[in-house]
């Protein structure tokens, strides 16, 4: 039985289910979710976010890690080189995606998504691939050529990305999980071999983030 499935039978019965579940009834089926640009006001509230929701899905220090991470990018780079969005629904925030500047040799508008974040009890959803599709639209229309990710294939694939290898373009760091690098063309249907180095923002430029 999907989720999906689950909630519609529970909901037949609201009486029945106790006050948390029926919360979360609410949550589910009741409001509306908006993506938008991040407001700066929402900074401590989306390194919050980060910080639980990776806490919950790889341990409490990367859970810090991609906290730190996360305000970082979005309290020390230029504006002219950083994108945030975010998932709400009529309450709380439900998930956050950040895009930072890369710079290469040749001229070129290239950004790189990282972290991802959505909520533990809102995953699965479909959430995280609408709010990545809109932050992708948002960067196309703003004449982004280009963008980066580094993670799980299996979830990027389904967003437009395809994985590239390091000769075709080459990230900051020699990547520790090299399968996990991967791109998409937001002007075309190919990605085209970038010749020589890349550079990322202060914030992702360290090691240990590649
Ligand atoms: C990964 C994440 C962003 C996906 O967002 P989501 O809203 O849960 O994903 P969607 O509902 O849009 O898509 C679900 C599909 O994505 C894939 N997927 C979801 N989470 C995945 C994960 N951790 N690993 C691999 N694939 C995953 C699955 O194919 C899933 O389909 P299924 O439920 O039928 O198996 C979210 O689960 C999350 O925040 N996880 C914890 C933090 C994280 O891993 N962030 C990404 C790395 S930067």
């Amino acid at each position: 039985m999907n989720t999906w499935t689950t909630i519609q039978h529970n909901e037949a019965n609201p009486a029945d289910a106790p006050k948390a579940r029926a919360a979360d009834l609410r949550r589910s089926l009741g409001r509306k979710m908006d993506f938008s640009l991040y407001n700066p006001k929402e900074t401590d509230e989306i390194e919050a976010l980060f910080t639980k929701t990776f806490c919950d899905s790889e341990g409490e220090s990367e859970g810090a890690i991609v906290g730190d991470l996360a305000g970082e990018l979005i309290r020390s780079t230029d504006e002219n080189d950083f994108y945030g969005f975010v998932a709400r629904d009529d309450v709380d925030l439900v998930g956050s995606i950040l895009f930072s500047r890369m710079w290469f040799e040749r001229k070129i508008d290239a950004f790189i998504l990282a972290p991802v974040a959505i909520r533990t009890d809102c995953q699965r959803r479909g959430i995280g691939q609408k709010l990545i599709n809109f932050g992708l639209n948002a960067l196309k229309n703003c004449g982004v050529e280009l963008v980066l990710t580094y993670g799980d294939p299996r979830f990027y694939s389904m967003v437009g990305f395809s994985v590239v290898t390091e000769n075709v373009i080459s990230p900051p760091f020699k990547l520790s999980q090299p399968e996990g690098w991967m791109a998409q063309s937001l002007v075309g249907d190919q990605i085209d071999p970038i010749q020589g180095k890349s550079r990322c923002v202060e914030a992702l430029n360290k090691p240990k983030y590649w």
